[in-house]
Protein backbone atom coordinates (compact mmCIF):
# COMPACT_ATOMS: atom_id res chain seq x y z
CA UNK A 1 0.00 0.00 0.00
CA UNK A 2 0.95 3.18 -1.28
CA UNK A 3 0.55 5.88 1.52
CA UNK A 4 -1.13 8.90 -0.08
CA UNK A 5 -1.96 11.15 3.03
CA UNK A 6 -0.96 10.77 6.61
CA UNK A 7 -2.69 13.49 8.92
CA UNK A 8 -2.69 14.22 12.56
CA UNK A 9 -6.67 14.15 13.84
CA UNK A 10 -6.96 14.87 16.63
CA UNK A 11 -5.72 14.18 20.84
CA UNK A 12 -7.67 13.40 23.64
CA UNK A 13 -8.29 11.29 26.78
CA UNK A 14 -11.85 10.34 26.14
CA UNK A 15 -12.30 7.59 23.74
CA UNK A 16 -16.12 9.02 23.39
CA UNK A 17 -14.15 12.16 21.77
CA UNK A 18 -12.24 10.14 19.35
CA UNK A 19 -13.55 10.81 16.06
CA UNK A 20 -16.51 9.64 14.89
CA UNK A 21 -16.42 8.59 11.51
CA UNK A 22 -17.11 4.32 10.85
CA UNK A 23 -13.19 4.17 9.63
CA UNK A 24 -11.44 1.14 10.30
CA UNK A 25 -8.64 2.04 12.95
CA UNK A 26 -5.51 0.35 14.36
CA UNK A 27 -3.55 1.15 17.26
CA UNK A 28 -0.48 0.81 18.32
CA UNK A 29 0.22 -0.09 22.31
CA UNK A 30 2.99 -1.15 24.44
CA UNK A 31 5.71 -0.83 27.20
CA UNK A 32 7.02 2.99 27.17
CA UNK A 33 9.79 3.75 25.12
CA UNK A 34 9.36 0.39 22.88
CA UNK A 35 8.97 2.72 19.65
CA UNK A 36 5.35 3.60 18.99
CA UNK A 37 5.37 6.71 17.85
CA UNK A 38 8.42 5.88 16.10
CA UNK A 39 6.97 3.21 13.77
CA UNK A 40 4.00 5.73 13.18
CA UNK A 41 6.50 7.83 11.46
CA UNK A 42 8.28 5.19 9.74
CA UNK A 43 5.19 3.60 8.09
CA UNK A 44 3.94 7.01 6.73
CA UNK A 45 7.64 8.51 5.80
CA UNK A 46 6.50 11.31 7.95
CA UNK A 47 9.92 12.59 9.83
CA UNK A 48 7.69 13.71 12.52
CA UNK A 49 3.71 13.12 12.49
CA UNK A 50 4.06 11.23 15.69
CA UNK A 51 6.00 12.67 19.00
CA UNK A 52 9.25 10.72 19.80
CA UNK A 53 11.34 10.88 22.47
CA UNK A 54 14.28 9.31 24.18
CA UNK A 55 12.99 9.58 27.24
CA UNK A 56 9.72 7.41 28.28
CA UNK A 57 6.53 8.61 29.09
CA UNK A 58 6.34 10.84 26.05
CA UNK A 59 2.95 9.88 24.18
CA UNK A 60 0.16 10.71 26.68
CA UNK A 61 -3.44 11.07 24.68
CA UNK A 62 -5.06 8.66 21.95
CA UNK A 63 -3.90 10.44 18.87
CA UNK A 64 -5.86 9.59 15.72
CA UNK A 65 -3.67 10.18 12.43
CA UNK A 66 -5.74 9.70 9.24
CA UNK A 67 -4.27 7.73 6.50
CA UNK A 68 -5.15 7.76 2.81
CA UNK A 69 -8.63 9.29 4.23
CA UNK A 70 -9.77 6.16 4.76
CA UNK A 71 -8.14 4.53 7.79
CA UNK A 72 -6.84 5.72 10.80
CA UNK A 73 -3.54 4.89 13.01
CA UNK A 74 -3.18 5.84 16.85
CA UNK A 75 -0.96 5.96 18.97
CA UNK A 76 -1.09 6.12 22.75
CA UNK A 77 0.84 6.17 25.98
CA UNK A 78 2.73 3.33 26.81
CA UNK A 79 2.10 0.99 29.59
CA UNK A 80 4.93 0.42 32.44
CA UNK A 81 6.60 3.56 32.82
CA UNK A 82 7.71 3.58 36.67
CA UNK A 83 8.57 6.93 36.87
CA UNK A 84 5.13 8.87 35.86
CA UNK A 85 3.23 9.48 39.11
CA UNK A 86 0.94 6.66 40.53
CA UNK A 87 -2.10 9.32 39.89
CA UNK A 88 -1.05 9.68 35.99
CA UNK A 89 -0.46 6.18 35.66
CA UNK A 90 -3.54 5.13 36.47
CA UNK A 91 -5.60 7.79 34.61
CA UNK A 92 -3.50 6.58 31.24
CA UNK A 93 -4.52 2.48 32.42
CA UNK A 94 -8.19 3.84 32.68
CA UNK A 95 -8.30 5.41 28.83
CA UNK A 96 -6.45 3.10 27.44
CA UNK A 97 -8.66 0.38 28.44
CA UNK A 98 -11.82 2.28 28.01
CA UNK A 99 -10.62 2.84 24.69
CA UNK A 100 -9.99 -1.08 24.06
CA UNK A 101 -13.40 -1.48 25.70
CA UNK A 102 -15.55 1.14 23.60
CA UNK A 103 -14.07 1.50 20.27
CA UNK A 104 -16.18 0.31 17.98
CA UNK A 105 -14.30 1.15 15.39
CA UNK A 106 -11.06 -0.69 16.43
CA UNK A 107 -10.00 -3.40 13.64
CA UNK A 108 -6.63 -4.81 15.53
CA UNK A 109 -4.33 -4.04 17.49
CA UNK A 110 -0.50 -4.05 17.45
CA UNK A 111 1.54 -5.09 20.89
CA UNK A 112 4.68 -3.70 20.43
CA UNK A 113 7.59 -5.65 21.97
CA UNK A 114 11.23 -4.87 22.18
CA UNK A 115 13.14 -7.05 20.54
CA UNK A 116 15.68 -7.03 22.55
CA UNK A 117 13.75 -8.06 25.73
CA UNK A 118 12.73 -10.98 27.32
CA UNK A 119 8.83 -11.80 27.54
CA UNK A 120 8.08 -9.29 30.34
CA UNK A 121 4.62 -9.84 32.80
CA UNK A 122 2.96 -6.42 31.43
CA UNK A 123 3.03 -7.84 28.74
CA UNK A 124 2.10 -11.13 28.66
CA UNK A 125 -0.87 -9.81 31.44
CA UNK A 126 -1.94 -6.99 28.72
CA UNK A 127 -1.84 -9.64 25.69
CA UNK A 128 -4.21 -12.01 27.79
CA UNK A 129 -6.33 -9.17 29.11
CA UNK A 130 -6.74 -8.65 24.51
CA UNK A 131 -7.64 -12.19 24.18
CA UNK A 132 -9.89 -12.09 27.00
CA UNK A 133 -11.67 -9.18 26.00
CA UNK A 134 -11.60 -10.58 22.11
CA UNK A 135 -9.56 -8.17 20.63
CA UNK A 136 -7.66 -9.05 17.62
CA UNK A 137 -4.07 -8.28 17.90
CA UNK A 138 -0.90 -9.01 16.52
CA UNK A 139 3.14 -8.64 17.89
CA UNK A 140 4.90 -6.24 16.33
CA UNK A 141 8.79 -6.60 17.28
CA UNK A 142 10.85 -3.13 17.11
CA UNK A 143 14.61 -1.90 17.01
CA UNK A 144 15.01 -5.13 14.75
CA UNK A 145 18.24 -3.04 13.34
CA UNK A 146 20.07 -3.78 17.29
CA UNK A 147 20.31 -7.20 16.74
CA UNK A 148 22.16 -9.34 14.25
CA UNK A 149 19.97 -11.63 11.49
CA UNK A 150 20.62 -14.90 13.84
CA UNK A 151 20.16 -12.82 16.69
CA UNK A 152 16.43 -11.96 15.50
CA UNK A 153 15.56 -15.48 14.98
CA UNK A 154 16.83 -17.20 18.09
CA UNK A 155 15.16 -14.35 20.21
CA UNK A 156 11.82 -14.19 18.01
CA UNK A 157 11.74 -18.13 18.62
CA UNK A 158 12.26 -18.09 22.35
CA UNK A 159 9.80 -15.15 22.90
CA UNK A 160 7.06 -16.91 20.98
CA UNK A 161 8.22 -20.50 22.99
CA UNK A 162 7.69 -18.83 25.99
CA UNK A 163 3.94 -16.81 24.65
CA UNK A 164 2.70 -20.08 23.95
CA UNK A 165 3.85 -21.92 26.65
CA UNK A 166 2.24 -19.68 29.02
CA UNK A 167 -0.52 -18.31 27.59
CA UNK A 168 -1.83 -19.44 24.07
CA UNK A 169 -2.41 -22.37 21.96
CA UNK A 170 -0.81 -20.86 18.89
CA UNK A 171 1.59 -17.80 18.66
CA UNK A 172 -0.39 -14.55 17.51
CA UNK A 173 0.48 -13.07 14.14
CA UNK A 174 3.73 -11.39 14.42
CA UNK A 175 5.81 -8.59 12.70
CA UNK A 176 9.90 -7.96 12.91
CA UNK A 177 10.47 -4.04 12.38
CA UNK A 178 12.93 -1.06 12.29
CA UNK A 179 11.76 2.46 12.41
CA UNK A 180 15.55 3.18 11.50
CA UNK A 181 16.12 1.28 8.93
CA UNK A 182 12.36 0.47 7.54
CA UNK A 183 12.41 -2.91 7.81
CA UNK A 184 8.68 -4.97 8.07
CA UNK A 185 7.24 -1.62 6.81
CA UNK A 186 5.80 -3.32 3.33
CA UNK A 187 4.83 -6.37 5.25
CA UNK A 188 2.78 -4.59 8.05
CA UNK A 189 1.22 -1.88 5.16
CA UNK A 190 0.19 -4.88 3.00
CA UNK A 191 -1.75 -6.55 5.94
CA UNK A 192 -3.54 -3.73 7.20
CA UNK A 193 -4.43 -3.44 3.27
CA UNK A 194 -5.71 -6.94 3.22
CA UNK A 195 -7.83 -6.06 6.14
CA UNK A 196 -8.94 -3.25 4.87
CA UNK A 197 -10.04 -4.85 1.73
CA UNK A 198 -11.97 -7.55 3.27
P1 LIG B 1 6.15 6.55 24.70
O1 LIG B 1 5.38 7.53 23.87
O2 LIG B 1 6.97 7.20 25.76
O3 LIG B 1 5.31 5.45 25.25
O4 LIG B 1 7.27 5.86 23.76
P2 LIG B 1 7.13 5.23 22.29
O5 LIG B 1 6.82 3.78 22.40
O6 LIG B 1 6.22 6.04 21.45
O7 LIG B 1 8.63 5.33 21.76
P3 LIG B 1 9.27 6.40 20.74
O8 LIG B 1 8.77 6.14 19.36
O9 LIG B 1 9.12 7.76 21.29
O10 LIG B 1 10.79 5.93 20.75
C1 LIG B 1 11.53 5.81 21.94
C2 LIG B 1 13.02 5.81 21.64
O11 LIG B 1 13.37 4.64 20.91
C3 LIG B 1 13.48 6.99 20.78
O12 LIG B 1 14.75 7.39 21.23
C4 LIG B 1 13.56 6.40 19.39
O13 LIG B 1 14.49 7.05 18.56
C5 LIG B 1 14.01 4.98 19.68
N1 LIG B 1 13.55 4.04 18.66
C6 LIG B 1 12.27 3.83 18.27
N2 LIG B 1 12.20 2.89 17.30
C7 LIG B 1 13.48 2.50 17.06
C8 LIG B 1 14.08 1.56 16.15
O14 LIG B 1 13.43 0.86 15.37
N3 LIG B 1 15.43 1.43 16.22
C9 LIG B 1 16.20 2.15 17.08
N4 LIG B 1 17.50 1.93 17.07
N5 LIG B 1 15.68 3.04 17.93
C10 LIG B 1 14.34 3.23 17.93
MG1 LIG C 1 4.99 7.57 21.92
Amino acid sequence: MHIKSATFVMSNSDVKKCPNEPLPEYAFIGRSNVGKSSLINMLTERKSLAKTSGRPGKTQLINHFKINENWFLVDLPGYGYAKVSKKVKSTFQKFITKYFEERQQLVSAFVLIDIRHDPQKIDMEFMQWLGEHQIPFSIIFTKADKLKPKAIERDVKKYLDVLIADVWEEAPNYFITSSTSGTGKDELLEYIDQINKE
